[in-house]
């Protein structure tokens, strides 16, 4: 409820859970128009909101022309690749956001695909289910280690850290990282400390064995990964994308797959998605593809929607959300 006892108008854009709706209807009127099902009735509810809550759905200036009360938008997401943030810092609309509840889920992920890619699981589950399974596997079906092996992280938010302390703790690997702050692990990770260790982006690029891409989407990082990179990966290496599909070149993805010089690629996230079915990366050999999952578990989900309503409670009683993002420095 706003301070005065208000109530005020939501817009909730994507489905919530039950328990966090509730929450909702209690303190303000509570309109649910997913534009996917009913694109009219999302576009009728946007004069009255005060808040949105919801995710995926790309915002644009043209809808927010429509919202002339718009106080907050809460994603349901660390992501906020889907909103046009100089437009929100212009008309002094909060946007907030989920980090630090998926950190852990994300990072498993990542080693799912880590895993997966290595020990070529997808590939040799298919065999047995498809009844191939007649003798012993043979030396051109066997994988690759994982455990002391390299791995450098493009990017070391909180969601690089987690995956930084599997592979550390757990793997026995080497970490390197590159991340445009510096980050004091004395203070964030003191368990990575000698653990995990900061290099020029070209000396992690030519010893990693795993380059694991956790970039957020931006102007700077749009198209990062490109040919170029990939140039510079040790032979062998195995890219993975657990961040934004869009940070990585998918054409030039595929070239470095084709000449051989990337041994594999696992990919939760895509420059398009769903990942159209005539990408080259859906069915190619030597990718293994999700339909980006990586905070997709049922306490982890739920956990972000509890934070987002708890985010969008805060703003419209006036206050500022632990969990507001930064829409003039992103
Ligand atoms: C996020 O929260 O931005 C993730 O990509 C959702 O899985």
């Amino acid at each position: 409820m706003a301070p005065n006892g208000e109530r005020k108008t939501v817009v909730v854009f994507r489905e919530l859970p039950a328990d966090q709706l509730a929450r909702l209807q209690q303190a303000h009127e509570v309109i649910v128009a997913d534009p996917r099902r009913d694109a009219q009735a999302f576009r009728a509810a946007l004069p009255a909101a005060h808040g949105l809550i919801g995710s995926s759905l790309r915002i644009d200036a043209a809808m927010l022309d429509s919202a002339p009360r718009l106080e907050v938008i809460s994603s349901i997401s660390v992501g906020v690749d889907n909103y046009p943030l100089a437009e929100l810092q212009r008309r002094s609309i909060l946007l907030c956001h989920t980090p630090g509840v998926l950190d852990e889920t994300v990072a498993d992920t990542v080693f799912v695909l880590l895993m997966a890619t290595s020990r070529r699981v997808v590939e040799l589950s298919n065999l047995v289910r498809q009844g191939n399974w007649t003798k012993n596997i043979g030396e051109e079906l066997f994988g690759f280690d994982v455990h002391g092996k390299t791995l450098g992280l493009l990017g070391f938010g909180r969601i690089g850290q987690a995956i930084a302390r599997r592979a550390a703790l757990g793997f026995g690997m080497p970490v390197l990282y590159h991340a445009r702050r510096p980050v004091d692990l004395a203070v964030q990770a003191p368990e990575l400390q000698g653990r995990a260790v900061r290099a020029e982006l070209d000396e992690l690029l030519a010893r990693s064995d795993f380059v694991v891409a956790m970039l957020p989407l931006s102007d700077a990082t749009r198209g990062m990964v490109d040919a170029g990179m990939f140039a510079r990966m040790k032979p062998g290496a195995v890219f993975i994308n657990g961040g934004r599909g869009a940070t990585v070149r998918e054409a030039d993805l595929l070239a470095a797959l084709d000449s051989g010089s990337l041994r594999a690629a696992g990919l939760d996230v895509f420059e398009t998605e769903p990942l159209p079915m005539d990408s080259a990366l859906r069915l190619h050999p030597r990718v293994t593809p999700l339909p980006h999952i990586g905070s997709a578990t049922h306490e982890t989900r739920h956990a972000m929607a509890e934070l987002a309503t708890t985010n969008l409670l805060q703003a419209l009683a006036g206050e500022r959300p632990a969990a507001t993002f930064d829409t003039a420095a992103p």
